[in-house]
């Protein structure tokens, strides 16, 4: 997983929780880095498993709405540091949609270490877009959070019904609909 997402979550957590729930949450997890991160570097997954499990622990707040915070967190840093990602699209649908074919290819590109989710989209009517997730990383709830900032950021009024495929949470149905 990108340092990206760690510097950003641990950030999060300071601005939420202050800097002692920083410190509290890396002391309790067994972290191969120390829970010392650059943005360009690459961590075990299993490092933000345990962040995020002490968290929740710690916080009594639970792990999917810990994500989904930290989706719409994160979307406001994809905001300033990919503008023109943005810039190119000029509607929710459309910029959802190209997360599989374009955004997260180009991040490919930049960060072939980078472990991306995959997404199949299909139209359902002009108002109503499918969204299936599939990663063995089972962060649907952090997708969640930015699908819903993807809305606000489009000025678009809509719904997000979640559906799991698999039990396990590793693939999972998004149905937008605009109201
Ligand atoms: C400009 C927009 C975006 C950029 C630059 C971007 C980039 C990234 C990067 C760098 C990661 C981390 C990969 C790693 O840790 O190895 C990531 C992960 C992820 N991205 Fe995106 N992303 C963008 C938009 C989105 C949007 C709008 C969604 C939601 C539909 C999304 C869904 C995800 C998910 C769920 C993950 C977590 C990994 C997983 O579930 O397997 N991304 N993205």
């Amino acid at each position: 997983m990108k340092g990206i997402v760690f510097t950003e979550f641990l950030e999060m957590v300071e601005k939420e929780f202050g800097y002692n729930m920083v410190d509290d949450i890396i002391e309790a997890s067994d972290l191969p880095s120390n829970g010392v991160y650059t943005a360009i570097g690459t961590y075990e997954f299993n490092e933000m498993t345990q962040l995020l499990g002490n968290l929740s622990s710690k916080t009594k707040i639970e792990i999917p709405t810990l994500l989904n915070t930290y989706g719409k967190y994160l979307f406001h840093t994809f905001e300033k540091n990919y503008t023109a990602f943005f810039e190119k699209e000029t509607d929710a649908f459309n910029f959802l949609e190209s997360i599989e074919n374009y955004i997260h290819v180009e991040v490919k590109k930049l960060y072939p270490d980078a472990q991306l989710p995959r997404f199949e989209t299909k139209r359902i009517s002009d108002n109503s877009l499918e969204m299936i997730y599939s990663s063995e990383r089972k962060m649907s709830d952090f997708a969640e959070g930015l699908i819903f900032k993807t809305l606000v950021y489009y000025k678009t009024e809509g719904d997000i019904k979640k559906e799991f495929l698999e039990e396990d949470g590793s693939v999972v149905k998004f149905t937008i609909t605009k109201r």
